[in-house]
């Protein structure tokens, strides 16, 4: 529920004050610089910000203060109360909490004190609960301020808290990787031409990137024309691997022609979808493939300029990102003039907030121009009329990582990988009730059975698969008998599935269907921007009737109105994540029936829904 929180007033040091005006002038000159402003402020104040730090930056870059107050209040990582020297920030979203994300935060809660949102009395620390993180293979998990701590369980919570108060907090710029190396997970079988370089090079090394044939294909592509780039990319079939599966050949020949300027290129690195953690991967492993596809697609469209809006959890990544532009700057790979070619490109990196819906394309727009991430109402598309009101090509870290190799080895050859229906290769991501949650690259069309069984290790021991969610939050469940079905985009769509992300939330015979569909519609009525009603009231009706099934107390009526208010949210709501709840919530009910109708007889077979009313309770 929406809480409005009056800012706290706290005097600010001589120090303070110098900084936050530092900090407002070099970003004033900014375009968008309101958000990176605000998170540096947050920081020299102390993981806070009080309101005469919100005054200060108001004054000094002339921004109103209701509308500093406006956006700041619509990210979850900018706090207005006073915080703890580490914020802890639990995961809540389904791949954690089928791995016992509750009984984590009862221990947390009991360890340390406190309930969620308050301070230690020493002032240590913060307990937050947070939607996905982006490090699901290691659920349950938690982040204290840039670092994460994962496969939780009492003795590990322990044992961290007791380094901190030590003052053994961990240098998140000295792990070599958020989670695993790549070694941790069985190889794959297959060309893996988007993780080839991770783990096998040093990534803040460019001369490493280069001696593996890195920017070569920028290279090939300034020799060829601008309309031979985007036909390359065309004919190799590569398709969005944000979610939605959008041809990227196509969608960059919409915007090539168009003489308007500047264009923008924007690399999506938010990264926010339940499951996922494949570009965290790249970026941390492989900054620079990045870069070069975002380079190689600014040449292709006639774009300049180029953003990466980097998810604010994703510190490393970042890290690594910032220095490999600055390497990439120095040695004249991006820059003005590339390689003497005539063709600049420059690349800024954007810190987002904490906010799901800021994946959305529109929405991630809005959010670099320093506004609240609404996503847009569309017509006119990103291509058209993007961020600062120019042609714009939005396209997935994943997507812009496949275009070198593309580039220099040629259509055919990324064709030929996959399926007639799917080209290419693709990260899967297999999480939730495995034996060894990970990922892995692997051509188009690899049975998620092999996904499940030899690259995740099969269901955990004495237990069989009950459903499998494959694509992520935002799609339909599928059955046991359906987990042979290729992973290309026709056939997931044929049993309601979808390849979305590339991850697959698999759970066994000892998940309740209900609670975790509970789970799925609290992140979307908590992620719901607010912007349009069918999908701000929609998720929170659905998420209070889904509680009235989980406890016992809900008629058919109540499940009939469930489906048709989501399947009526499919044709009101402005975005996708409205869009969202109709597929998990029909074919959990076509799928599952049994399992609802016991609920509503006030039985939950599994005990989970009256284990999760009962820890709520206390
Ligand atoms: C609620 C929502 C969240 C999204 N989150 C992401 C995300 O984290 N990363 C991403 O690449 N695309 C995300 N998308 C999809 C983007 O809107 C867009 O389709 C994508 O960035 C286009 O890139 P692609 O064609 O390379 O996939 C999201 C969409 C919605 C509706
Ligand atoms: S559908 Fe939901 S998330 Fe999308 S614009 Fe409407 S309220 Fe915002
Ligand atoms: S890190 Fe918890 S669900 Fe992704």
């Amino acid at each position: 529920m929406l809480e409005i929180k009056r800012p706290v007033s706290a005097p600010l040091s001589s120090d303070q004050v110098a900084g936050i005006q530092e900090v407002c002038r070099r970003f004033k000159q900014v375009k968008g610089g309101l958000l990176p402003a605000l998170h540096q402020v947050q920081r020299l104040c102390g993981n806070w910000l009080p309101m005469e730090a919100l005054q200060l930056v108001s004054r000094t870059m002339d921004v109103p203060y209701p509308y500093l107050y406006g956006v700041l209040s619509f990210y979850t990582m900018f706090s207005t109360q006073p915080r703890g020297k580490y914020i802890i920030r639990l995961c809540e979203s389904p791949p954690c909490h089928v791995l016992g994300a509750e009984d984590m935060l009862a221990f947390l809660q009991r360890e340390l004190g406190v309930q969620v949102g308050e301070t230690t009395a020493d002032g240590l620390f913060t307990l937050e609960l947070t939607a996905c993180l982006g490090v699901c293979e290691v659920a349950p998990a938690m982040q204290i301020n840039e670092v994460v701590h994962g496969h939780l369980t009492p003795e590990k919570i322990r044992q961290v808290l007791a380094d901190y108060r030590a003052g053994k907090a961990p240098d998140y710029t000295q792990v070599r990787r958020t989670t695993n190396p790549l070694s941790a997970y069985p190889p794959s079988p297959d060309e893996t031409p988007l993780l080839q370089n991770v783990d096998q090079i040093d990534p803040m090394s460019i001369d490493d990137y280069l001696s593996r044939g890195g920017y070569e294909g920028l290279k090939k592509a300034l020799t060829m024309t601008d309309e031979e780039v985007v036909n390359v990319v065309k004919e190799s079939g590569l398709r969005g691997r944000g979610g939605a599966g959008f041809p990227t050949g196509l969608k960059w020949s919409f915007t090539r022609p168009l003489k308007v300027f500047p264009k923008f290129i924007i690399c999506n690195a938010d990264e926010g979808e339940p499951g996922t953690i494949k570009d965290r991967y790249i970026m941390e492993g492989d900054p620079h493939r990045v870069l070069e596809g975002m380079a190689i697609a600014g040449y292709a469209v006639g774009a300049n300029f180029g953003y990466i809006y980097c998810r604010g959890e994703y510190y490393l990544s970042m890290h690594r990102l910032q220095n490999a532009i600055d390497q990439a700057m120095e040695r004249g790979f991006l820059g003005d003039n590339i390689l003497g070619s005539g063709f600049s490109f420059h690349i800024q990196l954007q810190t987002g907030g904490g906010s799901y819906v800021c994946g959305e394309e529109t929405a991630l727009i809005n959010s670099i121009e320093g506004q609240r991430g609404y996503p847009r109402v569309k017509p006119p598309f990103p291509g058209t009329v993007g961020v600062w009101n120019k042609p714009t090509i939005v396209n997935n870290v994943e997507s812009l990582s496949a275009v070198p190799e593309i580039i220099k080895k040629g259509a055919q050859w990324y064709k030929s990988k996959g399926t007639e229906d799917s080209a290419g290769t693709k990260i899967f991501q297999v999480v939730g009730h495995v034996n060894r949650p990970g990922i892995v690259e692997c051509n188009m069309g690899l049975p998620l059975r092999q996904l499940i069984d030899h690259f995740g290790g099969g269901v955990r021991s004495g237990h069989r698969i009950k459903a499998v969610q494959p694509g992520g939050a935002a799609c339909g469940f599928i059955l046991p008998d359906q987990v042979d079905t290729p992973l290309e985009y026709a056939a997931m769509m044929k049993v309601e599935g979808a390849v979305g992300s590339g991850t697959m939330l698999v759970m066994d015979d000892t998940t309740c269907i209900v609670d975790v569909v509970k789970c799925l519609l609290y992140f979307f009525q908590h992620e719901s921007c607010g912007f349009c009603l069918p999908c701000r009231r929609g998720t929170r009706v659905l998420y209070e009737m889904i509680c009235k099934v989980a406890d016992g107390t809900a008629t058919q009526a109540d499940l009939d109105r469930m489906l048709f208010l989501s399947k009526s949210m499919t044709e009101s709501a402005n975005c996708a994540l409205g869009w969202s709840p109709y597929s998990f919530l029909k074919t959990t009910m076509e799928r599952f029936p049994d399992e609802y109708a016991a609920h509503l007889a006030g039985h939950c077979p599994t005990g989970a829904c009256q284990k999760h009313a009962q820890a709520a309770a206390h």
